[in-house]
């Protein structure tokens, strides 16, 4: 593999969430198999490096986010040594793997969770997680007010009359990051995986870790106890040293929804984590001026710390940009507030991410694709309720549809479902008319999605590196220069604008002469 210094400050990085991928062994759920018989697509595609969702023994109760044994492989995804071969693989293509790491909590099967349930209360093995009595004159009321990111309480209580702590669904108690077992064991489990070559991690809940032992009631809405703790940053510390001690440049990613942009690249000061997922560039409505303001916030915020952006538009927890942006008015993206009743038009929808796609591949540092984005998939909004398995939709007892319609199995080739997803179907099911929008489909067609994915990555790479200066081209035109020779403009208002000067490397839509609505451009100029 090419040792590129740096690599991770411009990478394009492709999200694999496995059991949605490829099935290669017709049960109808994506596994390692798939993935391996598909790194073609990704390299013709043109990425630096796959990120892999959880691939860990799990319960599957949130996906494979509730792990059991951190250091072997899911058995319907393959085996450790199949693992191992695949990230060979990858390297030989020049393709670096990155995997999830869940160090927030773990499944209620994991060894420790089910220890500690034996051992009872007082005991160390409770000392790894947050067990309390509970409040009240019999203790029958949570210990305290939190709320759980997936709806109901974030505490369960358990038959001896102890609660213990999940952030997330019940069957996903939080660790107790004050216990120095679970520090030793984490910095084990990452150089387990370093051990098998991989390239770095992206760290699940990376802001959730350290809890404020007194576990204060919180006003609604405010997650200061356990979200941003100052205790944080040591553990990053500790891990950036385990990552450079190894060869090759073994980066550290993070996953933080903060509110206060500033807040995260304080993760990236240069002994911390290398990146961290740009959420507030995903959430952004479709707005020249917003796109404009989170752009620049987030360079200078990453300049400061002398860290790369990292852009992303979609994930397998959000509804996919084609929906989002198909939609009517300020439609910026929020957990709480899924919107799936709004119409979509998905025309529209589709013109505007194919904007935003050459808008993330042109700015400054690296970048996120989540699978399918390349086709243009869109979010599958009529899962029927019995097949729903995030437990999103349970927990809030269908109020928030969940996360479901953005993990449709991938729509590979042929005329009907599961279009070449596996030979044994797909576990959820995939829309018809996704037979135009299969790889093969799109691999044939200029036009397609999957061509402006191939030639944005392919061009991308021969781009000028530079600060980036903005042009004005009016209040309602995203546009801006990067180094000499290359400029970009979005053209967000109803009405075309006149073409900025130069020669057209690559558009989103059809240009002659103007820039038409919610179509971008790349030129040398
Ligand atoms: C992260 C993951 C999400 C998961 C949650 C709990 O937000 O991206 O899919 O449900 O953490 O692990």
């Amino acid at each position: 593999m090419t040792d590129k210094t740096g690599w991770w400050r411009s990478a394009a990085i492709y999200q694999v969430y496995i059991r949605s991928f490829a099935d290669g062994n017709g049960d109808g759920v994506g596994d390692l198999a798939g993935v391996r018989a598909r790194l073609d697509h990704l390299a013709d595609l043109g990425i630096d490096a796959i990120w892999f969702t959880p691939w860990y023994p799990s319960p599957m109760d949130d996906g494979g986010y509730d792990v059991a044994d951190f250091r072997d492989i899911e058995p319907l995804f393959g085996t450790l040594a199949e693992a191992e071969e695949l990230i060979a693989e990858a390297h030989a293509r020049d393709i670096r793997v990155i995997i999830d790491i869940v160090p927030n909590h773990c499944s209620d099967e994991h060894r420790w969770f089910q220890a500690a349930l034996d051992a009872g209360p007082g005991s160390p093995e409770r000392q790894r997680f947050w067990f309390r009595p509970g409040r009240g004159p019999d203790g029958s009321e949570p210990p305290n007010n939190w709320k759980s990111r997936f709806g109901g309480s974030a505490w369960t209580r358990v038959p001896d009359g102890e609660w213990y702590l999940h952030l997330y669904s019940s069957r996903q108690p939080d660790f107790n990051w004050d216990n120095p077992e679970i520090r030793t064991e984490f910095e084990d489990v990452l150089r387990f995986w370093f051990d098998r070559g991989v390239d770095g991690f992206r760290i699940d809940v990376a802001d959730g870790l350290v809890k404020d032992p007194h576990l204060p009631d919180v006003d609604d809405g405010d997650e200061t106890p356990f979200s941003d703790q100052e205790g944080l940053h040591e553990i990053y510390r500790s891990w950036r040293k385990i990552a450079d001690s190894y060869g090759g440049e073994r980066v550290l990613v993070g996953e933080m929804w903060l509110p206060d942009m500033s807040r995260a690249a304080r993760y990236l000061r240069r002994d911390e984590l290398h990146s961290a997922f740009n959420f507030d560039f995903l959430v952004c409505p479709w707005d020249a001026a917003r796109f404009r303001d989170v752009v620049t916030r987030t360079l200078r915020a990453h300049d400061e710390v002398g860290a790369p952006a990292a852009w992303v538009l979609s994930n397998h927890d959000v509804t996919r940009h084609v929906t989002r942006y198909g939609r009517e008015g300020d439609t910026g993206f929020s957990f709480a507030n899924r919107l799936h009743e709004l119409p979509v038009d998905r025309e529209r929808g589709t013109r505007r991410a194919r904007a935003a796609a050459l808008l993330t591949l042109a700015l400054p540092g690296g970048l996120y694709v989540y699978q399918g984005e390349e086709l243009g998939l869109w979010e599958v909004l009529d899962i029927p309720d019995e097949l729903r398995q995030d437990p999103v939709f349970a927990r809030t007892r269908g109020a928030d549809p969940g996360r479901d319609g953005c993990r449709v199995p991938i729509p590979w080739s042929g005329d009907e479902p599961p279009f070449g997803f596996g030979s044994g179907g797909a576990w959820l099911p995939q829309p018809a008319s996704w037979r135009d929008y299969t790889a093969e489909a799109e691999a044939a067609d200029p036009a397609s999605m999957l061509s402006l994915y191939r030639d944005g990555l392919r061009i991308r790479r021969s781009l000028p590196a530079g600060s980036l200066e903005w042009l004005s081209l009016g209040e309602e035109v995203l546009a801006f220069r990067i180094g000499t020779g290359f400029t970009f403009a979005l053209n967000f208002s109803a009405a075309p604008v006149p073409l900025p000067a130069g020669e057209v490397l690559l558009a989103s839509g059809p240009v002659d002469g103007e820039l038409p609505t919610d179509t971008a451009v790349w030129l040398r100029s």
